[in-house]
């Protein structure tokens, strides 16, 4: 009875068609990324790759094996393939922002080619925790010689942030008669306040202000930016309008 039911099993192995599987993971930079393909060691003259592909280039073979349990442990650069009970795993150690691909796992059986996993892996980097970055609205007409302050405030949340570089701010300036915004002024490591909401702790607000006294050139829109972790958050802008310019021209 018994080798009945192993008999009936096996047969309904044989013709079960391949499970295929496409799925997606986020993970951040730096994590170790495991990848799972199953592996039947009944399988026939079967071999199993990892691979992946990246736009604009060749697939690059990863790791193979075979469907029988042996101990097959290949490894390029930080990534490593190898058999475990019923899987053919990759592993990857501290993942790189370029190992961003698309993975398959591909079963060969003689000439017949079957993809059985696909995933498609993103790396994102450090968490910058910045959740908007605004500037002043400036109403009144200046006038030459006026002092004025620009500020910038930069609202963050330290709850999921892993990224610990410290802001850079910069001031750009688009002329009314150009298109293109110039840089005017990098911040360094002063010149800002930075305070905790009292109510939400893990919410900061930073303020980073520019100040100037104003001459008939300076008309137009001023543009911060804060640069951390390899992200660039943009202001809205703040116009300043000069009066008399025109005479000063
Ligand atoms: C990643 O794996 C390596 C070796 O397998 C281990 O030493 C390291 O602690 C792991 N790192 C993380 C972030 O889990
Ligand atoms: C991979 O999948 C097999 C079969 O589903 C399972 O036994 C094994 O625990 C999994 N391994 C990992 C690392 O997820
Ligand atoms: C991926 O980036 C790392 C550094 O972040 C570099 O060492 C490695 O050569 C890069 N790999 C490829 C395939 O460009
Ligand atoms: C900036 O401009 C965008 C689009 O015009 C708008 O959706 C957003 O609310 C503005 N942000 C601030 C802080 O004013
Ligand atoms: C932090 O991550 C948790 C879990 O992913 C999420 O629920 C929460 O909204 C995140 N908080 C912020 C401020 O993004
Ligand atoms: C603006 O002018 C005042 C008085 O001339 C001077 O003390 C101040 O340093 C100037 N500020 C800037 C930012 O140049």
């Amino acid at each position: 009875m018994l080798i009945i039911f192993y008999v009936l099993l096996l047969v309904n192995i044989g013709r079960c068609s391949d499970h295929q599987i496409f799925d997606t993971k986020t993970v951040a930079v730096g994590q170790n990324v495991t990848l799972n393909c199953s592996r039947d060691h009944l399988w026939h003259l079967t071999n199993l790759f990892w691979i992946r592909l990246v736009s604009q280039t060749f697939p690059e073979i990863l790791g193979s094996t075979i469907s029988h349990n042996v101990e097959i442990i290949e490894k390029i650069n930080h990534i490593t393939t190898k058999q475990e009970p019923g899987a053919f795993v990759l592993h990857m150690n501290r993942a790189q922002l370029n190992d961003t691909a698309v993975y398959y796992c591909i079963k060969v059986t003689e000439r017949k080619m079957t993809f059985l996993k696909g995933t498609f892996l993103r790396i994102k980097g450090p968490e910058t925790g910045i959740s908007s970055v605004a500037q002043d609205f400036l109403s009144d007409l200046l006038h030459q010689g006026d002092p004025v302050t620009l500020q910038c405030s930069v609202l963050s949340n330290s709850e999921n942030k892993t990224c610990t570089e410290a802001h850079s701010v910069y001031w750009y300036r688009a002329k009314p008669d150009d298109t293109h915004a110039s840089l005017i002024y990098a911040h360094g490591t002063s010149g800002y306040n930075c305070e905790q909401s009292p109510e939400a702790p893990s919410q900061q607000k930073c303020v980073y202000s520019f100040s100037k006294n104003i001459s008939s050139s300076d008309t137009g829109v001023y543009y911060c930016a804060v640069a951390t972790c390899g992200e660039i958050f943009f202001g809205n802008g703040t116009k300043l309008d000069v009066e008399g310019r025109f005479f000063f021209q």
